[in-house]
């Protein structure tokens, strides 16, 4: 049995890092047993009800919430940057092909996302000062929705609409996507959306955009990787399963019989659960609000089955606390916000995007490189390497 020497200088932590503190942060925080959540030093269910998207934005990258002229200033400022390169421009229609007909536009966002940093002259974190990293982060965040919707609509043979410098951020955004204005009340629904999911404490996006930063690397790169990550369904991935949840249950009768079935199966649940929150998600209550303000059989049934749902969780499986997360109402506030499913996960990125910007820049700030060891189970080494056939 090899001697590992590295041994001697490690230390176990809980599988998933769950946990695990691994850096100090002024951008925000998740009480998980609280259910309350702040970006700095404000609730950010508070932001969500009273503030524009720029002003969260500007509060999480400048670190303060703006007065009214810069307020001003930076909503003009982001509007400015929401056009594209030409160079990107024009590899959108190729990348919209290679992902196919009716894809969901994330995976060619990456892509773009690594051309606009390129066109942009974006340079590792590691060789500029704070303040071009953080025109830099601006510069990617203001195009997120243009990318998104220009490759949504080029998915379906639809020509990109151009940004419009005069709406705000999410009605822009929701412009973009349909070639119309859309109405105050769901410009507004959305733009609460988007606050209230711009950051949420070290989740693994947000982790996996530390970590890109720690090495260095461009703004770019930070952000492609933790798009990635948000792309997966047990973290970003989940708003539109847990409308199809709801429409293969389909009526108040089956909640029951469906769920259990499920559950008794090992399956989980979209839309309930959360790693950190072990009361009602606040996002979730927010987002149950607004769906009420718009009413309907679909916001009735959705009540219905989450209180059936907590129900039948709180009986199998006790002590574990699972509640609606963020995903179960934001899946129902997009759709009545008309808000097509495969753009749900890409809309909760046009938010989150704003987040990570404000941890890359933190992380940024601090030289040492995050760097763990994992546990080497594997047969024992050294084995002397068979010759080549
Ligand atoms: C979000 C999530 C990954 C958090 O997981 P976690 O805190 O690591 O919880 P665990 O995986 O340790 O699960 C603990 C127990 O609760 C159960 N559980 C957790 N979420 C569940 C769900 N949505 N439905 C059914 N059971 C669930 C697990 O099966 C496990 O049961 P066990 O102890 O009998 O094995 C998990 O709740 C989940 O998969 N939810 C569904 C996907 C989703 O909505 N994602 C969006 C997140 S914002």
């Amino acid at each position: 049995m090899s001697v590992n020497l590295s041994s001697a200088s490690t230390m176990d932590v809980p599988r998933g890092l769950a946990g695990v503190v691994v850096a100090d942060t002024e951008v925000g925080d998740v009480r998980g047993r609280e259910g309350f959540y702040h970006y700095r030093q404000y609730s950010a269910v508070d932001l969500a009800r009273t503030r524009r998207f720029e002003d969260v934005w500007h509060l999480l990258v400048h670190g303060e919430l703006p007065d009214a002229r810069r307020s001003a200033a930076f909503a003009a400022e982001t509007a400015a940057l929401r056009g594209l390169p030409e160079g990107v421009a024009v590899a959108l229609p190729a990348l919209a092909a290679a992902a196919g007909a009716g894809a969901n536009p994330l995976a060619g966002m990456r892509t773009a996302l690594s051309l606009l940093g390129a066109a942009k002259g974006f340079r590792p974190v590691y060789d500029v000062d704070a303040d071009r990293r953080r025109e830099d982060t601006v510069v990617a965040a203001a195009a997120v929705p243009t990318l998104l919707t220009a490759l949504y609509r080029l998915g379906r043979g639809l020509a990109p609409v151009e940004p419009r410098e005069d709406l705000p951020y999410a009605a822009n955004y929701l412009y973009m996507l349909t070639g119309v204005e859309p109405d105050p009340e769901r410009a507004r629904a959305i733009e609460q959306y988007l606050i209230s999911t711009i950051d949420h404490g070290f989740n693994a996006s947000t982790f996996t955009a530390r970590v890109i930063a720690s090495t260095g690397a461009d703004v770019a790169a930070c952000l492609v990787g933790a798009v990635g990550a948000l792309s997966g369904p047990l973290h970003g991935g989940a708003p539109s399963r847990a409308l199809d949840t709801l429409d293969a249950i389909g009526t108040p009768d089956r909640i029951d019989p469906w769920i259990r079935e499920r559950v008794l199966a090992g399956e989980r649940v979209m839309g309930f659960g959360h790693a950190v929150y072990r009361t009602e998600d606040p996002r979730s209550r927010m987002l149950r609000e607004i769906a009420r303000r718009f009413g309907g059989p679909r916001v009735e049934f959705a009540v219905e089955v989450e209180r059936h749902v907590e129900a039948i969780l709180a009986e199998l499986k006790p002590g574990r606390e699972l509640h609606t997360n963020v995903e179960f109402y934001a899946g129902v506030v997009m759709e009545l916000c008309g808000l097509p499913r495969e753009m749900f996960t890409p809309t909760f990125a046009a938010a989150r995007v704003v987040g990570w910007s404000a941890n890359i820049l933190e992380q940024a700030a601090d030289s040492k490189i995050i760097r763990p060891v994992a546990r080497y189970v594997g047969p024992g080494a050294p084995v002397e390497v068979p010759a080549a056939a």
